[in-house]
């Protein structure tokens, strides 16, 4: 058996979309159905999510449950992943404080994604971060990446899906096992990270084509969306603001059905679909996806039919995703007991690490029997 061990996670800060989904969680699935690993485990970021939330547990709290949903209902298994809450798991918190030691302020100010968010929340650093309308930089907040690299090596994890912006904080985990190794030994596992192997994955535009999905833009498509929201949503899309007419030349590049068509089409879509483009004015009969966009390039397809196409294409993706949410909504006491055995499995994952760190950085005083003896020795000969 494959000694790979895959771990990844997300914040509950709201429901998953389809960008998390192209991004990720479809990757997951099809990695715990190839079986080529040791152990897979996938856990909801409540602790992280925390930091900049410190003012609204009930929002995490909602979405503890929200984000487990998503994550059934695309599929994943907990016979054969390990699905479970950060802030269960206590060793994590033990493992970052150590890590701390090996990072310094300077070098977390350095991490592009920690820059950006801080922008983003209107985080700022130094003094006068403490005035009314600046809002002070929360520690944790900071210091998220070294939790990060807590969970990634708390389960000695080798291989870690995730986007493109979590780059900097596997920079950050890889930095800290090789100090913490160098000092101590070799007990840390350097991981590798798994991005999504297509440009499209990479990072879904909103539906209003802004660089990203965002709860706070409005631009998102909920994985838990009905059939009429997914549809009412791809009709309301931004396409190519020049392509007025049918006729018209119409664009590809930055026109975000497109980027979804990239992400989402697949060959038979064109048997199952394809009369889509079946019109009383005008009628195709595309083969693939590079089809469709010459003609689109060319003029004389209109938006409607894409878009019809797309719309058709998500809810066919969606539909076993709705209705398997739709079962485990039938029974939210097994969705905890699943997180509560998870949790169980996770805290003996992460306590066998933090012994041998412990160990490590001796640190394990009750443990030692020889240290016990040694010191009893060293006071006896005095
Ligand atoms: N930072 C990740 C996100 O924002 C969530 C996360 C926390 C994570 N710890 C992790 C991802 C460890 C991978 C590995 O979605």
């Amino acid at each position: 058996m494959s000694e790979k061990i895959i771990l990844t996670g997300d914040r509950p800060t709201g429901r998953l979309h389809i960008g998390h989904y192209v991004g990720s969680l479809r990757r997951r699935v099809e990695l715990q159905n190839a079986g080529d690993y040791k152990q897979m485990f996938v856990f909801i970021a409540d602790a992280q999510a925390l930091t900049d939330n410190i003012d609204n547990p009930e929002k995490v709290r909602q979405n503890v449950i929200e984000v487990a949903l998503d994550y059934l209902s695309v599929g994943l298994d907990p016979s054969k992943v390990t699905l479970f809450i950060q802030s269960q798991i206590p060793e994590l918190t033990e493992l970052s404080f150590y890590y701390m030691n090996m990072v310094t302020v300077q070098r977390l100010q350095r991490n592009p994604t920690v820059k950006n968010e801080m922008i983003q929340r209107g985080f700022h650093v130094g003094e006068e971060g403490e005035n009314d309308n600046q809002r002070g930089l929360p520690v944790g907040f900071f210091t998220y990446p070294i939790s990060q690299a807590a969970d990634i090596t708390a389960f000695r994890a080798t291989t870690v899906p995730v986007g493109e912006d979590q780059k900097p904080m596997l920079e950050q985990c890889n930095e800290i096992v090789r100090r913490f190794n160098s000092i101590y030994g070799p007990v840390l596992v350097e991981p590798d990270i798994m991005l999504p192997d297509n440009a499209a994955c990479l990072r879904l535009p909103g539906t209003d084509g802004k660089a990203k999905m965002s709860k706070s833009l409005g631009n998102c498509i909920y994985l838990s969306d009905t059939a009429e929201e997914v549809k009412a949503k791809v009709r309301g899309m931004f396409t190519d603001p020049n392509h007025l007419q049918v006729s018209d030349p119409g664009k590809v590049e930055g026109n975000p059905v497109f980027t979804y068509l990239d992400a989402f089409c697949k060959p038979e879509h064109f048997d199952l679909f394809g009369d889509c483009f079946h019109g009383k004015k005008s009628s195709f009969d595309f083969h693939n996806l590079d089809e469709v966009k010459a003609q689109y390039r060319a003029g004389g397809l209109g938006d409607v039919m894409v878009k019809n196409f797309l719309e058709r294409i998500l809810n066919a993706e969606l539909d076993p995703i709705r209705a398997r949410r739709k079962e485990f909504e039938k029974d939210i006491p097994a969705v905890y007991e699943i997180l509560r055995k998870g949790c169980e499995q996770a805290r003996a994952a992460a306590g066998a690490t933090l012994a041998d760190v412990r160990k490590a950085m001796k640190i394990d005083y009750f443990n030692d029997t020889d240290l016990i003896r040694e010191q009893a020795a060293k006071y006896a000969a005095l």
